[in-house]
């Protein structure tokens, strides 16, 4: 395998170990013998958009890619596997690649030879599709009796033509898909060396994004972004000119920034949400200006009378930017919220709220390592939020008046009321796919376990991960704290809550930060290079820096 060539085999062996384990024993061995287990694949087609003539973008299936590290449409891989032979130590995978046609050349780009795609793949052999019946013929003689996986019948997965699955019928082979996509998410959890260095460039090529929009927001408040002569009317505005005062162009740029460092893809739609549209969680509009003039609380519209005044001023808001391309199908996830108006400065208030989420992501960092149980950390991020909340006064202690020892931190955590503003898990396995391997991220049984501290159950209720850490996993720690009229009402009665109080605040919004780290041998390392403290954004954002 050339040095640069994605590691397939080694994933291949890993899933077929998944595999045999995952089997009951009958369905291990066959007659006294290890019973060989073979795999058959379809990676994805190129989509097509009607009465265009016009390919869409085309991404390949996560799981066909990590036993493959192909990405040619239309592909195919039959792999097998015997435990006990040399086929254990090297499985046989065969890659079936589309035979360049007269109308690909003409009309596009064809696929690659099949010299040139041995080369580039860590496959043991390569052929063209017409010669994949003549191969699944060849196996089942070679191998009778054995076990046939494919990934469940499902829009969610390229199918496989039945003329391919109808030759395993034909010979007898059992085929079945009760076991292959769990032994896949097993193995995808825990990643390779190889496989984190293509999740920290995917987030480096995102942090410098975030960057960019964060440097043109501060060049905008120092008056730094100029339009030339004709610009706008005579002529287009050129990327020098891009003022950022919508969501719109902030997407624009953070696309353009990931694109112009070869990104094909972005890892999941991006988030960008200003004022108090940052509460929306999985906000996805990304078309609103931002807010002129006051803010209300309950303005999710931006529709004020001030929007279109003359004297356009900024509110002082935030702008939450949830965003990440991938690379070569590895994701990264990244938030970053920031100050827009006030000279590129956060209110106090946004101000308060951006550190106690930062020192909720300070604490789970400090507590990361092999062995804790996710859970726990996101019972550290209510603790954090519920003391951060009692300090600003949003909280009632003890001590406030007509209070008393129902406004304990523990009685507090016990009503589960931080869920109000807190709703979702603090992060969940990133990978391949940015919620990645949800079948291996929880336990069958979803008990919350018995031995930390635990709350309150809504705190659980979207926790997307419900394992101990392990060397090797790759996750996001990713708190927030929203002002969301919708999660608020339930509470807005809440005997812990100071209504005065918690009204100075609702403006905010939300704010969250998202880094993605991956775990080792001690603790943890971050892969999101872009800073997130309150000087270095503020100092950004204002053009001071
Ligand atoms: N970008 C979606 C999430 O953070 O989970
Ligand atoms: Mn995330
Ligand atoms: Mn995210």
């Amino acid at each position: 395998m050339a040095s640069k060539t994605y590691p397939a085999q080694k994933h291949v062996i890993k899933t077929f170990a998944k595999l045999v384990e995952l089997l009951p024993a009958v369905e291990q061995n066959k007659a006294g013998q290890y019973r060989p287990q073979i795999i058959l694949l379809a990676g994805e087609v190129t989509p097509f958009r009607n009465d265009t003539d016009r390919e869409m973008p085309f991404r390949q299936e996560s799981n066909f890619y990590y036993l493959s590290g192909c990405r040619v449409p239309g592909s195919y891989l039959l792999l097998a596997y015997q435990n006990g032979t040399s086929l254990a130590n090297q499985p046989s995978s065969h890659l079936f690649i589309p035979k360049a046609e007269l109308a690909d050349i003409m009309w596009s780009v064809p696929p690659p030879s099949l010299a040139e795609a041995s080369a580039t793949h860590d496959v043991t052999r390569v052929d063209h599709p017409a010669n994949l019946p003549d191969a699944i013929q060849e196996l089942v003689k070679a191998f009778p009796g054995a076990l046939v996986h494919t990934l469940p019948t499902s829009r969610l997965f390229p199918t496989i033509p039945s003329q391919y699955t109808a030759s395993f019928l034909a010979a007898n082979a059992h085929v079945t898909e009760d076991y292959l996509l769990t032994a896949l998410h097993r193995a995808r959890l825990i990643k390779d060396a190889e496989e984190i260095e293509l999740i920290r460039r995917a987030n480096q090529i995102s942090s410098r994004a975030h960057e960019t929009v964060m440097r043109v927001l501060g060049q905008g408040v120092r008056g730094m972004i100029k339009r030339g002569k004709g610009a706008g009317t005579d002529r287009p505005l050129l990327p020098s000119e891009w003022l950022i005062q919508k969501e719109a162009e902030a997407e624009a740029l953070f696309v353009a920034s990931c694109r112009r460092e070869d990104a094909e893809h972005q890892a999941y739609l991006p988030i960008v949400a200003a004022s108090t549209r940052a509460s929306t969680l999985h906000y996805c509009c990304n078309d609103r200006e931002f807010a002129w003039g006051p803010v209300q609380p309950n303005d999710h519209k931006n529709c004020n009378d001030l929007a279109h005044d003359h004297e356009r001023v900024l509110d002082p808001q935030v702008l939450l930017i949830d965003a990440g391309c991938e690379w070569k199908c590895y994701a990264s996830d990244i938030t970053r919220t920031m100050p827009v108006g006030n000279g590129g400065k956060f209110t106090p208030e946004a101000r308060a709220i951006y550190e106690l989420v930062l020192e909720m992501q300070r604490l789970s960092f400090e507590a990361l390592k092999p062995g804790l149980h996710w859970d726990a950390i996101q019972f550290i991020c209510h603790r954090t939020l519920v003391r951060g909340f009692q300090r600003l006064g949003i909280f009632k202690t003890p001590d406030s008046p007509n209070s008393g020892s129902w406004n304990a931190e523990e009685a507090i955590l016990a009503s589960g009321v931080s869920s109000a503003f807190f709703p979702h898990g603090v992060g969940h396995s990133l990978g391949m796919d940015v919620h990645d391997v949800p079948s291996a991220s929880k336990p069958e049984k979803n008990e919350t376990i018995k031995h930390i501290e635990f709350g309150h159950e809504s705190f659980y209720t979207y926790l997307r991960l419900r394992l101990p850490l392990e060397e090797g996993m790759v996750v996001t720690v990713e708190p927030g704290i929203y002002f969301s009229p919708h999660l608020l009402a339930p509470v807005r009665d809440s005997k812990h809550i100071d209504q005065e109080v918690l009204k100075r605040y609702e403006s905010v919004g939300g704010v969250r930060i998202e880094d993605v780290v991956v775990i080792t041998k001690d603790g943890y390392e971050n892969l999101t290079t872009v800073r997130s403290d309150t000087e270095w954004v503020e100092r950004v954002c204002s053009g001071e820096i």
